[in-house]
């Protein structure tokens, strides 16, 4: 526990007066309990003997009342403040986790199941900082059930040792039932994400899935995962249900015990009728800080599971962030030099080296595996370079700032990703940017006619991924998006390779368009839409193997050619 109040304290720091605050009024509150239990006695005592006047009945009323007053705010304060902490450290857990997905490097995704991550920032960072509620009533109910113990004892010492003497039966069942609870508690987490994750491939998938018919598949594969999470749970339901009744059991055990030792007190008159009742409140009363001490006992421990997950999270190596050099503009050339590169197992590129000068329009040709897109992420330096290196006007680009390399380059690929929100939203993304370049950038990228037929003009939402416009739309979208960055070096990655031909053909105007003063490099699937550019690279295993405008090219007679002839083909 200490060591999970060491990981939240950060986050718990900010409201350290509040946490101070709603601590301090757990001891009233506990006294205010113990109080209760006493009156228990005057009630019987006093209230109700033989000889008690209306007065006595009526002191001991107003007295309750007066408690009850005194108990509403210190219990709200107390509960309240307590809620609004954690609340408000999820808050900041989750905005540290969610920039850490910013800064993750893109290999971590690679690896990582997309449901792991959005429960570790959903649900891991609630039982986290619910810890510090839950740390605090572990803290807490045992004072008030010491409290209540001392009235107990007050009334009569000798009873209550035999309540001690049970004692070691419930940190028993206590110690055993927690550790199961735990184990199963923690599966049935990681069960659960992996049911997040199937989910979220089922909902982004849903066409391909009804295309295909994959219904059934998709169905079973998500009953499989409910069935183990269900068995977990059914495991940790038992654990957690048989340990009340056992608590309750044992209690009777030793209420049986009191029960008879009292009759002989009392008979002896050692004990009063209302003192025996007041001691026995007060271990009713008792019975209850020992229950939510277990459950705050149990929920401290998943909390552990979720610390883990989260620290492991926020320790994974993020991509280099120094302040080193901004790269401010874009004058001269870019360079790869003897890069060789690997995404951990088979070499991808081999000892590539290509020189592009500003202005260029250079073409990357090539079969399917050729590493024509690797070369385009490790420009925007999506994956490390660690053999040779990629040089920005003369500089190697690890020694700028990563997100000044990113500035120079703009992309469109053949995933198109579009924000479910308005035309204006994806465009300007936060930027401002007045109405005039929004039509401006979708006039050159052949959208405004579109965008005009939309119910909502440039307001109207698009859907999820851009599901609400055809493809040829979503691309022209995003290339009115690159134009409005407008960027010194336009990448394009087979843009228009998931289109159809009328949509291919009008996209591939807009690139020219927008392209028109820029360096550019273009993978193309179509070739001839490359025939003007300065250079054409043809790649082959992550070498480049010809080189040369289009028309040297076709005189080669080798690659290029038989590639331009498969591709006019098509
Ligand atoms: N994220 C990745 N992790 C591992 N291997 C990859 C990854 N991306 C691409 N590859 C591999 O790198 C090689 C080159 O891929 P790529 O650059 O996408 O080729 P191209 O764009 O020319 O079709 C392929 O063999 C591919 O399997
Ligand atoms: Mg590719």
């Amino acid at each position: 526990m200490l060591k999970l109040l060491k990981l939240m304290f950060p986050y718990i720091r900010p409201f350290w007066k509040e946490a101070l605050f709603a601590i301090g009024l757990t001891f009233p509150l506990a006294a205010i309990k113990a109080y209760e239990a006493y009156l228990v006695k005057d009630i019987f005592d006093k209230g109700f003997a033989a000889g008690s006047s209306f007065a006595d009945a009526r002191n001991l009323a107003l007295l309750l009342i007066a408690l009850g007053m005194i108990n509403y705010p210190l219990r709200y304060f107390h509960y309240f403040g307590l809620r609004q902490i954690v609340d408000k450290s999820t808050r900041s857990i989750r905005a540290k986790i969610y920039e850490k997905f910013q800064l993750l490097p893109t290999g971590y995704y690679s690896q990582q199941k997309q449901g792991t991550l959005i429960s570790t920032i959903m649900s891991d960072t609630m039982v986290f900082s619910e810890a510090f509620k839950n740390s605090l009533e572990v803290v807490r109910e045992p004072i008030t059930a010491i409290s209540l113990l001392g009235v107990a004892f007050y009334h009569d010492w000798q009873l209550t040792l035999i309540i001690f003497a049970t004692a070691p039966l419930f940190i028993i069942t206590f110690y055993y039932t927690g550790k199961r609870i735990r184990r199963y508690v923690g599966m049935a987490q990681r069960d659960t994400a992996e049911m997040t994750h199937i989910v979220s491939e089922a909902l982004g998938g849903q066409k391909i899935i009804k295309a295909f018919g994959l219904n059934d598949y998709i169905i079973q594969r998500f009953e499989k995962a409910q069935d183990l999470l269900l068995s977990h749970r059914t495991k940790s339901n038992s654990a957690e249900e048989h340990s009340h009744p056992l608590v309750e059991l044992i209690g009777s055990i030793a209420f049986a015990g009191v029960i008879i030792f009292a009759h002989q007190r009392i008979s002896s008159g050692a004990l009063t009728t209302g003192g025996f009742i007041s001691f026995v409140a007060a271990l009713a009363m008792f019975m209850d800080p020992v229950r939510r001490f277990s459950k705050a006992n149990a929920k401290l421990n998943q909390a552990q599971a979720a610390a883990t997950r989260i620290f492991a999270l926020l320790d994974v190596k993020e991509e280099p962030q120094e302040n080193l050099k901004e790269l401010i503009s874009f004058n001269d050339s870019i360079e790869f030099k003897n890069v060789t590169f690997s995404y951990g197992e088979g070499v991808v590129l081999k000892d590539f080296n290509l020189k592009i000068q500003k202005g260029e329009k250079v073409g990357l040709v090539g079969l399917s595996g050729s590493g024509k897109s690797t070369l385009i992420s490790l420009l925007l330096r999506l994956y490390p370079v660690t053999q040779g290196e990629i040089l920005i006007d003369g500089v190697n680009v690890n020694d700028y700032s990563l997100p000044s390399v990113r500035k120079v380059f703009g992309l469109v690929s053949q995933d198109i990703f579009l924000f479910n929100d308005s035309i204006r939203e994806n465009l300007t993304t936060g930027d401002l940017h007045t109405n005039e370049e929004i039509s401006h950038a979708l006039d050159i990228s052949y959208a405004s006619e579109f965008v005009k037929d939309l119910p909502r003009g440039i307001e109207t939402s698009i859907g999820d991924r851009g599901v609400r416009l055809s493809g040829g739309q979503s691309q022209r979208i995003t290339i009115a998006r690159a134009f409005l960055k407008d960027r010194d070096v336009l990448l394009f990655d087979e843009a228009t390779s998931a289109l159809d031909n009328e949509s291919e053909k009008i996209v591939q105007a807009a690139l020219e368009r927008v392209a028109s003063h820029k360096t550019v490099i273009a993978v193309a699937h179509r070739l001839s839409t490359l025939k003007d550019f300065n250079r054409i690279i043809v790649m082959k295993d992550g070498a480049k193997i010809e080189e040369g405008p289009h028309d040297f090219l076709l005189t080669q007679n080798g690659e290029y050619k038989k590639l331009f002839e498969l591709s006019q083909r098509n």
